[in-house]
């Protein structure tokens, strides 16, 4: 009787939200603007390339980027003697439990060639395209009644403007299946010298380059060739060192490009109509693989590729939630982080945390944030984004993985996951960017096993077991080669030396931290459910270190950090960066093996976070993080609180305002939102017996489709 009337509770939340209504919603949203922003562009895109645009439409006031997963530079490498490969980097030798274990961290005596390697390579900016009012020093003061609608159903941008009392009207749109941009521009003030331009910068080493990437004056660095192809076509060929690529320009009816100006980059393109297209599409080579795209077309794929976004996948509606203004917030963050995440983190190579708007890290991607980035696609039933990078970065990268265990002398090997990398096309060797922290961090490790298993949930057949077995398997014959059996204590041992969450202790006093304790359990078990559910047999080791793992540390009642840290929740050195204990009972479901979780201390530690954490100096995703496990402790009003806490920003346009430590955008903020999210609509494995997952008042005005409960 029970169960009967818990489905039924459970359909009727389940009610359908038809065609129309997902349509409203979203479009309630769309972003309006009527001056440019100076830290986020508006964008269009798709996953693997994206255009930010100014108030323009275009980039003529505000150099937003254009980029792409595949476009990457190297600098020269340098001519310090010993030091100008490669292969002359030697890494650092740490005492490892006795012995001496090689890590990729900048070496002292190699600094030129660990810099280079840290800095290379980066992500290109690939060009710059904006209005050329064909005379100098026109300001955005000069445009009026400028406005400006991103409407996220079509995937369309329309920009206008006034220039010296004449109407000027563009669209921007994405092509969704390749490097293309179409611009429409309407004004007779293209009769009368209104041209575009378009100018090509220069990479620099800067850790973070936001909110602008390259420099347009370092013109002597590299080169440019404009080649004029028919009356509308021309293409310029843009070399940089070893790099060399190509944008094709294509217009509808008469135009002409000329260029480059004296001492820059810049072309321009003038017409004689008042209403022009064009097609700019970037490709790492001369051949044009859309050399027949038109506006025609990029319009009506852009429009049919985002209806079927919105109309596929699970959707929220919080709109008939009428009491709480908290309700219109959270939804407003939902349906403008989906746009996002789509246009910036779809990739087929792991995301960047700042996507594709500009180069946070050099424009690489972490191996440790990938799960943030990746599991949205999976929870709102989006699963062919998620297939684009997964799991086939993790198989392109397993050589180097085994050879990274290989290296450090593990026995039983397995892969040891890299951190900071460069997708494999642009940096052969999948070497992970030498750092500290990057060396030292774990919890990148079990990642591959959780994605593993949400698939799995999703797909439960045989394909899906031998897609991820090679993965499975050498993911975790390494966690288990990694944990070091202690003898005194008589358990297997996480670090010295390593860094956890938090990358703030002391790496080689850090013994085993309670999230990668859990995360290593939970890996575990994962992995010996594959092997029985393929028939085969488990390995003994994976079982044996499953089941001797070091107990969850714990201080006064509460989970600490890690075993034997001290002062924790009385030296405020304990009680900030991420506050991971309260990921195991969150972001991770309660051990399927082993001893369970103790109930009070999961509460006395949310608790003794939200009373002493130093919450502002943390990253947004904590606050996704702290949401899931509000939501596991029955607390879904503090879920909503954290989700809308004030540290927790996003901007007009929705994205993610980095905060104290990182600059903006900062997307896995957008992507946990949409986790965390997903469990309130969705619940998670055991909640079935809980009673709502919205605050009160919400729970009988929320409509949700399409989830399944998270882990
Ligand atoms: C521009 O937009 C802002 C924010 O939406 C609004 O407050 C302001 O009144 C608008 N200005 C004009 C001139 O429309
Ligand atoms: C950068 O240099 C490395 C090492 O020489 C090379 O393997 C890689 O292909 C280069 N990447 C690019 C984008 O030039
Ligand atoms: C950790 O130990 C290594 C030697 O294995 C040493 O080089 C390093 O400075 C130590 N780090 C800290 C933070 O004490
Ligand atoms: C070159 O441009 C950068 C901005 O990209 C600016 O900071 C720098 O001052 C400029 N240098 C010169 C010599 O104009
Ligand atoms: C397993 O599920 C996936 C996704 O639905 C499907 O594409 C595949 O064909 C299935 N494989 C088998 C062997 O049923
Ligand atoms: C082994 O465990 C004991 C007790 O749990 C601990 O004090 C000791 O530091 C550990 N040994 C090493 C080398 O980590
Ligand atoms: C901890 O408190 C001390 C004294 O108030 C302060 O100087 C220090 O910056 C604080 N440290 C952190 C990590 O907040």
């Amino acid at each position: 009787m029970r169960a009967i009337s818990l489905l039924l509770v459970l359909s009727s939340l389940a009610e359908a939200v038809s065609v129309g209504q997902r349509r409203k919603v979203v479009q309630s949203f769309n972003v309006r603007r009527n001056r440019s922003s100076d830290t986020t562009p508006l964008q269009v895109g798709n996953g693997n390339f994206a255009f930010g645009a100014d108030i323009t439409g275009l980039q003529t006031f505000k150099p937003y980027a254009i980029m792409s997963t595949w476009g990457w530079h190297n600098f020269s490498l340098p001519t310090t003697p010993g030091q100008t490969s490669v292969d002359d980097y030697t890494g650092v030798q740490m005492w490892t439990h006795g012995r001496l274990v090689t890590y990729e961290i900048p070496n002292p005596d190699q600094n030129d060639i660990s810099n280079w390697l840290r800095e290379n390579p980066h992500r290109l900016n690939l060009a710059r395209v904006g209005f050329d009012f064909g005379r100098d020093h026109v300001t955005e003061d000069d445009l009026h009644y400028k406005s400006q609608e991103l409407d996220m159903w079509t995937g369309r941008l329309s920009s206008s403007f006034l220039y010296d009392g004449r109407p000027v009207q563009v669209e921007t749109w994405a092509d969704p299946d390749s490097d293309t941009v179409a611009v429409n521009v309407n004004s007779k003030l293209l009769k009368k010298g209104l041209g575009l331009f378009f100018d090509f910068p220069y990479p620099d080493k800067d850790k973070f380059n936001a909110p602008f990437v390259g420099h347009f004056n370092l013109t002597s660095k590299h080169s440019t060739v404009l080649e004029k192809l028919s009356c509308h076509s021309a293409r310029i060929k843009h070399t940089l060192d070893d790099t060399t690529y190509y944008t094709h320009l294509s217009w509808s009816g008469h135009g002409k490009i000329r260029g480059p100006a004296e001492g820059t980059h810049r072309y321009t393109f003038t017409s004689t109509q008042s209403d022009i297209t064009l097609i700019i599409s970037f490709s790492p080579s001369a051949a044009s693989p859309h050399h027949s795209t038109t506006y025609p077309r990029v319009t009506s794929a852009s429009r049919s590729w985002w209806r079927a976004f919105w109309t596929s996948g699970a959707f929220i509606d919080l709109t008939s939630v009428r009491n709480d203004p908290r309700a219109c917030e959270l939804q407003k963050r939902i349906i403008l982080s989906q746009y996002l995440t789509a246009v910036n983190s779809a990739s087929s190579s792991p995301p960047q945390e700042s996507g594709l708007v500009n180069n946070g890290w050099h424009g690489k991607f972490h191996l440790e944030m990938t799960l943030w980035h990746a599991l949205p696609f999976a929870r709102w039933n989006r699963f062919p984004l998620l297939w684009r990078s997964l799991p086939a970065t993790y198989e392109q990268l397993l050589p180097s993985a085994l050879a990274r265990a290989d290296m450090q002398g593990y026995p039983g090997g397995g892969a040891r996951w890299g951190k900071m990398m460069a997708p494999l096309a642009a940096a052969p060797g999948g070497l992970s960017a030498p750092g500290e922290i990057n060396a030292l961090l774990i919890w990148q490790q079990p990642h591959p096993l959780y994605f593993a298993e949400v698939e799995w949930r999703a797909f439960p057949n045989r394909t899906t077991l031998e897609r991820w077995d090679d993965v499975v398997g050498a993911t975790a014959d390494f966690m288990a080669a990694y944990a070091w059996w202690n003898e005194t204590g008589g358990a297997y041992d996480l670090g010295p030396p390593m860094y956890p969450v938090s990358e703030n202790t002391d790496a080689n006093a850090t013994r085993n931290p309670t999230f990668e304790l859990a995360y290593w359990r939970f890996g575990l078990d994962v992995a010996v459910r594959w092997r029985e559910r393929l028939g085969r047999d488990v390995p003994s080791e994976w079982v044996k270190v499953r089941d001797g793992l070091a107990p969850l540390p714990m201080v006064d009642g509460t989970y600490a950090v890690y075993e034997g840290i001290e002062g924790m929740w009385t030296s405020n050195a304990t009680t900030n960066d991420h506050p991971a204990m309260a990921g195991i009972y969150g972001l991770l479901p309660p051990p399927a093996s082993g001893k369970p979780l103790d109930m009070e201390a999961l509460k006395k530690t949310a608790l003794k976070i939200k009373e002493l954490w130093a919450l502002d100096y943390s990253y947004g995703w904590d606050f996704s993080m702290l949401a899931m496990n509000s939501l596991r402790l029955g607390d879904p009003d503090q879920a909503v609180e954290y989700l809308l806490h004030p540290i927790f920003q996003f901007d007009d346009a929705g994205y993610p305002v980095g905060g104290s430590r990182v600059p903006t955008p900062y997307f896995p903020n957008s992507a946990s939102l949409l986790i965390a999210t997903a469990m309130m609509a969705g619940g998670w494995d055991g909640s079935e017996g809980i009673v709502g997952h919205w605050p009160k008042s919400w729970e009988k005005h929320v409509r949700v489709e399409g989830f399944s409960p998270a882990l």
